[in-house]
């Protein structure tokens, strides 16, 4: 892309950390939502991506499971985010899927901002799970490393403001940007097979914008755009880089990682498809 078709995009962010350190319950009142009420357990099974107006833009973010049967997503999280947001609960402190999640956003070269959850409760040990992470090399500003740590209350609702600010510093620093105008690519999320929608699938455009109507081909799979939605299920007409959104119109169910691109006509989409499924 020449330098002049590239635009300013927003950040896209995953939040990670171990199971049930508030990760759903951030995000939440971040959102002003109530996802953690409706989730089976209150275990999150799947990545969620939403889009969060704060200031003068946008930002994206990706939920991830902390439960260890899903070490898959917490790799693919990584792997699509600019930034990551390592939720740690103040009364737990560093556990496995938190050492987890930090090796993945290290390998995938991710910037982590720690979130210090939960410093509301009576066992809540900041110190401590200072020193945990610095064990971590992950060494807090305030001791000299360069690891940003935010103490946090979902519950209280304290410290999102200043979490929401670390971002969007972060992500200025990052100059995040791409090329709006040409056929969309981007990766599949999460996918489904719906009742009476047939494939579903979000996809997390990269680069381009994606309009209804036109031909795509991800993984072996293609079909033409029917229908798009935004993370509100609003029906949208374009969804530009960073931004999640729910296709339908595919010929099958694509698997989480695939990349998804936009093609410039139905045969192509069709042949691809076809050359990729003889192998
Ligand atoms: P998984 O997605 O299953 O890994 O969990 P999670 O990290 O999304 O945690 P979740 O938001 O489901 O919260 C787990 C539990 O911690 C719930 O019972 C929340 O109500 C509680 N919780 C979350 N944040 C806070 C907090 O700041 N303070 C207190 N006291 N409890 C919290
Ligand atoms: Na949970
Ligand atoms: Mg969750």
């Amino acid at each position: 892309d020449a330098p002049e078709q590239l635009r300013p995009r927003p950040p896209v962010v995953t939040i990670m950390g171990h199971v049930d350190h508030g990760k759903t319950s951030l995000l939440d009142v971040i959102r002003h939502s109530k996802i953690t009420e409706k989730e089976a357990g209150g275990i999150t099974q799947h990545i969620g991506a939403y889009r969060v107006p704060y200031e003068n833009g946008d930002i994206i973010f990706l939920d991830t499971p902390g439960h260890e049967a899903f070490t898959a997503m917490r790799a693919r999280g990584a792997k699509v985010t600019d930034l990551v947001i390592l939720v740690v609960a103040a009364d737990d402190g560093v556990m496995p899927q938190t050492i987890e999640a930090i090796d993945h956003s290290k390998a995938a070269g991710v910037p982590i901002i720690v979130a210090i959850n939960k410093i509301d409760k009576p066992g809540a040990d900041l110190d401590k799970i200072k020193r945990e992470l610095a064990e971590k090399d992950l060494v807090p500003e305030e001791w000299g490393g360069d690891t940003i740590c935010v103490p946090v209350s979902a519950k209280q609702e304290t410290g999102l403001d200043e979490l929401l600010e670390m971002v969007l510093l972060q992500s200025e620093v990052l100059e995040l940007k791409a090329n709006p105008s040409k056929l969309a690519r981007g990766f599949i999320v999460e996918s489904k097979l719906e009742t009476g929608r047939g494939p579903v699938a979000t996809v997390l455009i990269s680069e381009g914008t994606l309009h209804t109507g036109e031909p795509v081909v991800s993984g072996i799979y293609y079909g033409k755009i029917r229908a798009m939605f935004d993370d509100m299920g609003k029906a949208v007409k374009e969804a530009g880089p960073s931004y999640p959104v729910e296709i339908i119109g595919l010929s099958g169910v694509p698997m989480a990682g695939d990349e998804l691109m936009a093609v410039a006509d139905e045969k192509d989409a069709k042949q691809v498809s076809e050359h990729r499924m003889e192998k």
